[in-house]
C-alpha cells in the first residue's frame, strides 16, 4: 500500500485505519481487476455494489459486498478476465441462476462476481435431438425456448434455477423416471480452464473432465461457457397438485410410498412429497405434485392417480399444461424481499416405515423453533427413479458411485427460510438434530445409504465422500491436473462451492 511518508501521525494512522477497514472487504488488487475489466469490456458490462440492481435468491448471499459485478456476453470475455484475475490474483465468485445459499457462492465477498447471464442463449439443432444451451441459462430459458417447437430437456422444478448449477452437480428432474437426471443428459462441455484456455469436453475430448463435470458440481474445475443437451420430444403434460389437512398426513404419506415403489418403473409417471409447517396458521400440511407426461386426457387426472385422488384435499389443482408454464418465470422475483435459506439432504433405500418416521421427527424439531420470525420449514422427499440410476452408466459414467445401486432410492431435502440472521444459529440447530435424527432411523431400519446430493447439500458437508474414496481421490487428482496453482479451490480464488481441495 502507498503512503506518503510527510502526512502527520495522526492522519497516517486514520489513513491507515480507514485503508484497513477498505482492505477487509475489498482489496486494491481487485479494484483493480474491476478497472481493467470495465476498460477492456466497457462500463455496460460493469456493475459497483451500492449502485447496481442486483437480485440473488437468498439473502446471506444478496448481503455479500462484490468489489464489482461483470457480465462476460461470450466465452472469448469469460477467458480474458479470468486471466485477469488470475494474474492480479483477486478472488472471484461465478453465478449462473444463483440458488446456491452461502456467500461466496455465486456471489463474491469483497472480489469479483463473475455473472453469466448474458451467456443464456439456446440453439436447438435442426434435427431436435441436441441444443446448446449458454453456461449462464436458467431452467425457463431452455424450457421456453424448447416447449415452442414441442421438445423438452431434463430440466428443474422451478425456472429460476441455472442449468449452471443443476446440470454439474446432478439435476433432479421431474422428467428423471423417463429421461434420467440432467447429468447424464450432458453431451459436451464448452469449459474455460483455470489457465484461460477454453476447451470442448466430451466424450472423446478430455474424457476425464467429461467424467468429472457431471457430478462435483460447479466451480471446481473452471468456468463451463456452454453445454451441448439431450432433447426430446415432448408435449404437454399433465400437472396436478394437492394439499390435505393434517389429518391425513399418515394416509397421504402411505399412498405416496406406494406411488414411489409400485410406479417406479411407469416412465409417464413422477411425483414430488412436500410435508411443511404453516406458520401463520400454526399447522403442518402435506402436499403431493403429481406429473404424467403424455395424457390423453384434456381434463382429469391419470388412472395412475386414482388412490391418491381419492384422500380428500383440503386444495386441488390440475391442467394440462407445458412445462414452461409449469414451472414459472426465468427471473427470480422482486418481491417478496429475500429470505434467509439453509439446505440439507439425506439418502435412504425406500422403507414405509422410515418416510412415516421423517414426517414424526420433523413435527417434533419444529416445535422447537416455531418461534423463529418468518418461519417456513419443508420436509421434500422425491426418489431417483430405477431408470435414472441405470442412466447413470451411460458415456462413461459418472462421479456419483450410484450406477450400481438397486433402485429407486428416496432422497430427502431438508428446505427452510427465515428472516432474521440472529435466527441463524437456532435454524442451524434444529438442523444438527434433525439430520442426526433422521440418519440414526435410516440405519437403524437398515435403510441408510451414504449418497448426498450436492445440489441440497449443507455448507460443511463432506460431499465428495459420499461418493466413495476412490471417485473422490480421482477427483482430487483430475481438480489438480488442471488447476496446479489452485484458482479454483478453497484456498485459492474461486473458493465458494463445494470444494475438492
Ligand atoms: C428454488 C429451488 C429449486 C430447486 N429445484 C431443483 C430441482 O428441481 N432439481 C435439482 O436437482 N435441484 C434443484 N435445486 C437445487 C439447485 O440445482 C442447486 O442449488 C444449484 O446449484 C443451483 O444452480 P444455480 O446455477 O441456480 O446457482 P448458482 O449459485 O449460480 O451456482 C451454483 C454453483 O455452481 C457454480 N456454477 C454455476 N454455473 C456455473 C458455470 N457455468 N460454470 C462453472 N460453475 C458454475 C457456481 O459458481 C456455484 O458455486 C433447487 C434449488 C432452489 C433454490
Ligand atoms: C435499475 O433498474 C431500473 C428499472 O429496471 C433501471 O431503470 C435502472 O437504470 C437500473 N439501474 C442500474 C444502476 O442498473
Ligand atoms: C466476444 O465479444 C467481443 C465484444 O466484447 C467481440 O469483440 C468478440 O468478437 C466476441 N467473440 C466471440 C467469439 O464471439
Ligand atoms: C442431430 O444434429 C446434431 C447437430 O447437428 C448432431 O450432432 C446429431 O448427431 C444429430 N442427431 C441425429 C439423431 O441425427
Ligand atoms: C406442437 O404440437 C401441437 C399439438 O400436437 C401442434 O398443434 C403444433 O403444430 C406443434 N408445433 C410444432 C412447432 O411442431
Ligand atoms: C381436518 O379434516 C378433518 C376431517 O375432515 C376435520 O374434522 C378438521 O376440522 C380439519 N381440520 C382443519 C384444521 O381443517
Ligand atoms: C381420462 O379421464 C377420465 C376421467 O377424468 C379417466 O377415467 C380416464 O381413465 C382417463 N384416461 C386416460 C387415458 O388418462
Ligand atoms: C403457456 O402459456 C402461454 C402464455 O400464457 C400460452 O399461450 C400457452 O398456450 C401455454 N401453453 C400450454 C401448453 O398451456
Ligand atoms: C462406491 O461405493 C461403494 C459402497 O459405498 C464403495 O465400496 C466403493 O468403494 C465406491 N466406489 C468408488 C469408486 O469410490
Ligand atoms: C492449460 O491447461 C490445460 C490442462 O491442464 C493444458 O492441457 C494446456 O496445455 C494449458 N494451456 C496453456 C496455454 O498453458
Amino acid at each position: 500500500m502507498y503512503l506518503p511518508r510527510s502526512l502527520p501521525l495522526w492522519l497516517l494512522i486514520l489513513s491507515a485505519h480507514t485503508l484497513t477497514v477498505q482492505l477487509d472487504s475489498i482489496s486494491s488488487n481487485c479494484q483493480n481487476v474491476c478497472n481493467i475489466l470495465e476498460s477492456e469490456f466497457g462500463p455496460t458490462a460493469l456493475h459497483y455494489y451500492g449502485q447496481d440492481n442486483f437480485t440473488i435468491w437468498d439473502a446471506k448471499q444478496l448481503e455479500v459486498q462484490y468489489a464489482c459485478r461483470f457480465e462476460p456476453s461470450n466465452k472469448t470475455e469469460v477467458a480474458a478476465a479470468l486471466r485477469v484475475l488470475a494474474d492480479t490474483w483477486c478472488n472471484f465468485a461465478v453465478k449462473c441462476g444463483g440458488h446456491s445459499r452461502d456467500p461466496d457462492f455465486s456471489n463474491s465477498v469483497g472480489g469479483v462476481t463473475i455473472d453469466l447471464r448474458r451467456l443464456n442463449g439456446v440453439e436447438v439443432a435442426m434435427n431436435g435431438s441436441v441444443a446448446r444451451v449458454g453456461g449462464g441459462a436458467v431452467t425457463a430459458d431452455v424450457y421456453s425456448a424448447l416447449d415452442a417447437r414441442n421438445l423438452s430437456f431434463v430440466g428443474g422444478r422451478v425456472g429460476s434455477v441455472g442449468v449452471g448449477g443443476f446440470a454439474t452437480g446432478g439435476g433432479t428432474s421431474p422428467l428423471s423416471s423417463r429421461h434420467g437426471w440432467a447429468l447424464d443428459n450432458i453431451y459436451e462441455y464448452e469449459l474455460v480452464l483455470p489457465n484461460a484456455t477454453s476447451v470442448t469436453v466430451n466424450e472423446h475430448q478430455h474424457s476425464e473432465l467429461y467424467w468429472a463435470l457431471r457430478g462435483a458440481g460447479g466451480g471446481n474445475f473452471g468456468i463451463i461457457t456452454s453445454f451441448v443437451i439431450r432433447t426430446f420430444p415432448q408435449g404437454p403434460i399433465y400437472a396436478g397438485r394437492r394439499t390435505w389437512n393434517d389429518t391425513y398426513t399418515d394416509q397421504v404419506a402411505d399412498e405416496v410410498y406406494d406411488l414411489y415403489t409400485g410406479q417406479d418403473h411407469n416412465t409417464q409417471v413422477s411425483a414430488d412429497f412436500y410435508y411443511g409447517y404453516v406458520q401463520a396458521e400454526d399447522i403442518f400440511t402435506p402436499t403431493v405434485n403429481l406429473r404424467y407426461f403424455d395424457p390423453m386426457n384434456t381434463t382429469g387426472s391419470p388412472p395412475a392417480f386414482a388412490s391418491i385422488d381419492r384422500i380428500p384435499a383440503a386444495t386441488f389443482s390440475g391442467q394440462i399444461s407445458s412445462l414452461g408454464n409449469i414451472t414459472g418465470p426465468g427471473r427470480i422475483p422482486a418481491t417478496p424481499p429475500p429470505q434467509r435459506h439453509l439446505f440439507q439432504t439425506t439418502t435412504a433405500f425406500p422403507s414405509r416405515e422410515w418416510l412415516q418416521g421423517s414426517l414424526q421427527i420433523f413435527r417434533e424439531e419444529v416445535e422447537d423453533i416455531k418461534s423463529v420470525e418468518g418461519l417456513n420449514p419443508q420436509i421434500i422427499t422425491y426418489t431417483i427413479p430405477s431408470r435414472a440410476i441405470q442412466g447413470m452408466a451411460d458415456r462413461g459414467g459418472n462421479a456419483l458411485n450410484l450406477s450400481n445401486v438397486q433402485g429407486p432410492l428416496f432422497i430427502t431435502l431438508l428446505s427452510t427460510a427465515w428472516l432474521r440472521e440472529e435466527d441463524d444459529v437456532l435454524v442451524g440447530d434444529f438442523y444438527d438434530r434433525l439430520f442426526s435424527r433422521l440418519e440414526d432411523a435410516s440405519r437403524r431400519l437398515n435403510v441408510y445409504h451414504p449418497y448426498k446430493y450436492v445440489g441440497y447439500a449443507r455448507l460443511g458437508e463432506d460431499i465428495f465422500s459420499s461418493y466413495g474414496a476412490d471417485n473422490r481421490e480421482k477427483l482430487v487428482q483430475i481438480q489438480e491436473s488442471v488447476d496446479r496453482k489452485g484458482i479454483f479451490t478453497s484456498s485459492g480464488l474461486c473458493r465458494g462451492g463445494f470444494k475438492l481441495r
